[in-house]
């Protein structure tokens, strides 16, 4: 059926939204219906108008990036002077090295409890996490919180961050040059946090803090050393939350690995 008006802004956004396009790539919007000369105000819109027309996002700032290697250099120059969380905090916000930084609402840096026994490490925010600045708080999130309370922990006796502390756009997949960059953040961020138990919540936070290379159907549920550099602390694989949302089947085995972070965190 042919729309008998055009779509206000507030429609389009909408659309382009649940369509998953939730960031701009560009430093200005292009308005496309304008090169192809379809004046915008002229009627409802047709269905390649419609698809490209120009979106009112937030212009992106954009600063070049240095080279992958010297951004992992500096990265972990600056990582590890910082002598406590909140100048790692600081430095991240500074930190000019990962172009996520510039698609990303946001610095996702941590949540909870920094004297936590305890550390939870996900992948990379998600579009809630990037709006709200704190980790896992969309519906993955809110799993791991039910999770946490089955073995009494919360956000008060826990402490939460992820691998990468910037949204990737449109939920990507992180490179492995961006998860080389962040890495050494997020390990001066658990050595300074210095938990009892460290817990990597599905394959690519496990594969890259543990260097390991099985999957996590492998990896889950098996105890690992993690050197800090300072201390050997307990690891434990499991499952990433978002995953159990659309495999719940393996809840089961999840409930197993958060029975054993109990029992460690007993002994
Ligand atoms: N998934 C993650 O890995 N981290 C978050 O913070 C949210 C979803």
């Amino acid at each position: 059926m042919t729309p008998d008006r055009a779509p206000t802004v507030q429609e389009l956004l909408t659309f382009y939204l649940e369509a998953g396009v939730d960031c701009a790539l560009m430093d200005e919007p292009v308005n496309r219906i304008a090169e192809a000369g379809v004046a915008a105000s002229s009627g409802p819109p047709q269905a390649v108008a419609v698809r490209t027309a120009p979106v009112a996002m937030p212009a992106v700032r954009t600063e070049a990036a240095p080279a992958p290697e010297v951004a992992i250099q500096s990265a972990r120059e600056a990582a590890r002077t910082a002598p406590s969380l909140e100048v790692l905090r600081a430095m991240l916000e500074q930190f000019g090295g990962c172009a996520l930084k510039s698609t990303a609402t946001r610095l996702v840096f941590a949540d909870g409890n920094p004297q936590a026994r305890v550390m939870f490490v996900g992948e990379a925010p998600g579009r809630d996490e990037d709006i709200e600045g704190l980790p896992f708080v969309g519906r993955s999130g809110q799993l791991l919180n039910r999770m946490m309370a089955a073995i009494g922990l919360d956000r008060t006796t826990a402490y939460i961050a992820n691998v990468i502390p910037w949204r990737p756009p449109g939920n990507r997949t992180p490179t492995p040059q961006e998860t080389q960059i962040c890495l050494p953040f997020i390990q001066r961020q658990i050595e300074l946090v210095n938990p009892d138990v460290l817990v990597t919540l599905g394959n690519p936070s496990t594969q890259t803090l543990l260097s390991v290379r099985d999957g996590i159907m492998k990896t889950r549920g098996r105890w690992f050393d993690y050197d800090t550099g300072s201390r050997v602390i307990r690891a434990l694989p499991t499952f990433h939350p978002a995953y159990l949302l659309r495999s719940p089947s393996y809840k089961r085995l999840a409930w197993q690995d958060l029975r054993a972070i109990a029992r460690a965190l007993q002994g």
